[in-house]
């Protein structure tokens, strides 16, 4: 990233210190080292996720603590079915549309399905991809399984969020999306997941869709923050996805997310008072028209 998408360049302004612009607006941007350092703090860390450059503009001036290119966009904005079909020139378009829009924030993208599957030499290859595209850290899902590549990614000094619990691109492999670690056995695993990938190097671990007894056992046994989405109140911090927060997720709003307002209705009836005003020709009226 450039000085103005996250890091700052030799003689800007310390993290710790008021930068100008949106930056200075929303406050300090929370580098990686920092982020980790915000572990057990008593106030809950706030991720969410963007896509493009107005979704990015909207987060960045609420404030967010970290914005997060989701592979969720394959859903969300994409109409697909699953994350499954998001590929590496998606996630390369949409984190550079992010990087674009400038936010203060840590811009951290995931790799999708397959691209971190194939061994160390492709994953390197696609984490630099998506740094070059303006991400600060890349997330994958997995545990153990994943350490391999894990490792290889951090060799390359990029940093690595995990994603533990119920990972979206196992959808066939969990037989839906269904909560996961209910079983001791399942929620054993779940904690050594989590400890493994900790222990390598990932400076935040996601833990999605868990009994928040157990996200709560995660967040006491890693010296590291989780972000929780579904997994109850105990975690270092939340992440949601922005269209469930706003109302452009469709009539569904999972459970765990909270809708706060109701975007695509308002859209719906801006655009339907425009195309009235255009049918009466209230619109263009002469100030709107060159002469
Ligand atoms: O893709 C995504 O949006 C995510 C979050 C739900 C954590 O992975």
């Amino acid at each position: 990233m450039s000085s103005s998408e996250g890091h700052p360049a030799p003689g800007s302004p310390r993290q710790d210190q008021p930068q100008v612009g949106l930056a200075k607006a929303v406050g300090p941007k929370l580098g990686v080292p920092a982020l980790r350092d915000r572990k057990g703090g008593i106030e809950p860390l706030v991720m969410v996720t963007a896509y493009d450059a107005p979704t990015t503009r909207a987060v960045a001036a609420a404030g967010v603590d970290v914005i997060l290119v989701g592979d969720s966009l394959g859903m969300v904005v994409l109409g697909y079915e699953d994350t499954l079909q998001v590929t590496m020139d998606d996630m390369v378009s949409h984190t550079a549309a992010v990087a674009r829009a400038r936010p203060p924030q840590l811009v951290v993208a995931d790799m999708p399905w397959t691209s971190y599957h194939q061994g160390p030499v492709t994953a390197v290859a696609n984490a630099a991809r998506l740094v070059r595209a303006g991400a600060g850290a890349v997330k994958l899902e997995g545990g153990v399984k994943r350490l391999e590549v894990l490792r290889a990614i951090l060799d390359a000094e990029v940093p690595v969020m995990g994603h533990i619990g119920l990972t979206p691109q196992s959808v066939h492999a969990m037989g839906g999306y269904r909560v996961q670690g209910r079983l001791r056995s399942d929620a054993k695993v779940l904690v050594e997941d989590a400890i493994a990938i900790a222990d390598a190097g990932c400076f935040a671990i996601v833990l999605e869709g868990i009994p928040e007894e157990l996200a709560a056992e995660v967040t006491q046994a890693v010296p590291v923050p989780t972000f929780g989405t579904g997994a109850g109140r105990s975690c270092d911090g939340q992440v949601l996805v922005f269209h469930d927060i706003v109302g452009l997720g469709g009539a569904r709003v999972p459970r765990f997310a909270r809708r706060y307002a109701d975007l695509e209705s308002l859209a719906s009836q801006a655009i339907s008072e425009w195309a009235g005003d255009v049918r009466a020709r209230r619109f263009p009226a002469p100030s709107e028209a060159y002469h």
